[in-house]
């Protein structure tokens, strides 16, 4: 038996690094005021089809969508956002507190076409913000995500951000847009043809070669802002500038969901082929109200956790953490015995310790310590329990040192609290 096309399994050994990313990501949520929340798998069809766009890539052609028995029609979640509306709505949040900031880690899926970097199951670390409509929200989640990337170590990466306008200001760019498209019909592709009329702004979202050639040069929503998101973009940019955040206008950027208004991200790569984007988000400032709930301007982002592990493991950053503080060579029954009780105790206080209990040779656990990849090794023998002189070795300087057997779990904390 086999994992279908497009799902994998995360092996145990690969795991320590999504579990460092999960760490710093919460550490800085929390910081923020985040707060997690988890949400269904499972979802009405029509929540995605609503909030994602019925014209776009993602609704079109990559949901998993079926009826269920009794013909509901249901959607494995292709991303969080709508989710977590969903939720805002539901439980009325809005009326207590408008202002929400929500985190969630979880699978998401979409029907597209496997390759490195794209799976059908992947994995979202998202965050959203509801009830602030200032300019600085934006620029915060786009400082936080910088944060996050530079306490993980990455580099390479940039950051596109664009500002998309609002219902204000789209009528004037969708009619630049449509007269421009006019002269260049015939150069579109099928799909792109037909989305003309029910959704222009997507076309300038199509990979298709002859497409982005026809559209070289098309208008940009960034020169038909209205005034206020006019400003609402320099806030924006000059606080990213006051910052320090190093980032590009991207004029050309659309995101491949509907519900984007105003400020909109991705942060990019070079390490993994075409698919380039680690992360991407923006503002949705109607879609609360969209989806039944009161007018509540939002932002958020996802980031893509399997491709930021992937940029992770291309940096090598992780290849010699160890993740094993001491192993305890025990040699004979007694210092078995003895090595099962200080192993209990010393991971009861934080240090990670393992001991082999399969009655091997020095050798062979010497061996083992070194898979294991542990940066200290404890050897005891009957010998060493005779001399009450046990030997503490460092795996990395290989220096020994002799410890006794009284207030041998203490002082062990002191020798190896990092
Ligand atoms: P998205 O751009 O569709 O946005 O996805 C966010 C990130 O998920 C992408 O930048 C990419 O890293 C990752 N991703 C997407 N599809 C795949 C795939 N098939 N395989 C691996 N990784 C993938 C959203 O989902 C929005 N909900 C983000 C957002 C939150 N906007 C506002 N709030």
């Amino acid at each position: 038996m086999q994992t279908i096309r497009g799902f994998r399994d995360i092996l145990p050994e690969q795991i320590s690094l999504w579990q460092r990313v999960e760490k710093e990501a919460f550490a800085l949520f929390d910081s923020f005021g985040f707060k997690e929340i988890r949400i269904p798998v499972l979802e009405k069809t029509d929540l995605f089809a609503r909030s994602i766009g019925e014209t776009t890539d993602i609704v079109e052609k990559e949901m998993y969508t079926f009826p269920d028995s009794k013909g509901a029609h249901l959607t494995l979640r292709p991303e969080a956002t709508a989710s977590i509306c969903r939720s805002y709505i539901q439980h009325k949040m809005y009326a207590e507190d408008p202002v929400r900031k929500f985190y969630m880690t979880g699978p998401m899926f979409r029907r597209e076409r496997p390759q490195k970097g794209r799976y059908r199951q992947f994995y979202q670390i998202d965050a959203e913000v509801f009830g602030i409509e200032s300019a600085y929200i934006d620029a915060q989640l786009i400082f936080l995500l910088n944060e996050l990337f530079k306490r993980l170590g990455l580099t390479g990466l940039s950051a596109h951000v664009n500002s998309l306008g609002c219902p204000e200001c789209r009528p004037s760019f969708q009619k630049a847009l449509l007269d421009f498209l006019g002269e260049r019909k015939d150069a579109l592709c099928e799909n792109c043809a037909r989305r003309i009329k029910k959704n222009p702004l997507r076309i300038l979202d199509c990979k298709v070669e002859s497409c982005q050639r026809a559209l070289s040069g098309a208008p940009a929503t960034i020169d038909h802002l209205c005034p206020a998101c006019d400003d609402h973009f320099s806030i924006v940019r000059s606080a990213l500038k006051k910052q320090g955040v190093d980032f590009m206008v991207d004029k050309s950027l659309v995101r491949g969901l509907d519900y984007y208004t105003r400020t909109a991200w991705e942060i990019k790569t070079t390490t993994l082929g075409a698919q380039s984007a680690v992360a991407g988000g923006g503002r949705y400032d109607g879609l609360v109200k969209e989806l039944g709930g009161p007018a509540t301007p939002a932002i958020g982002f996802a980031i893509g956790f399997d491709r930021l592990v992937e940029v992770l493991e291309q940096l090598e950053l992780e290849s010699k953490r160890s993740s094993l503080d001491l192993f305890i060579v025990a040699l004979g029954d007694a210092a078995l015995a003895k090595g099962y009780l200080w192993s209990c105790e010393l991971n009861q206080n934080g240090i990670r310790t393992e001991v082999d209990f399969r009655g091997k040779s020095l050798k062979s656990l010497m061996k083992r310590a070194n898979k294991l990849n542990a940066t200290h090794v404890l050897i005891v023998g009957e010998n060493e329990l005779n001399k009450n002189q046990l030997i503490l070795r460092n795996m990395d300087t290989k220096e020994q040192s002799f410890i006794s057997l009284d207030n041998l779990v203490s002082e062990l904390m002191t020798s190896l609290k990092k």
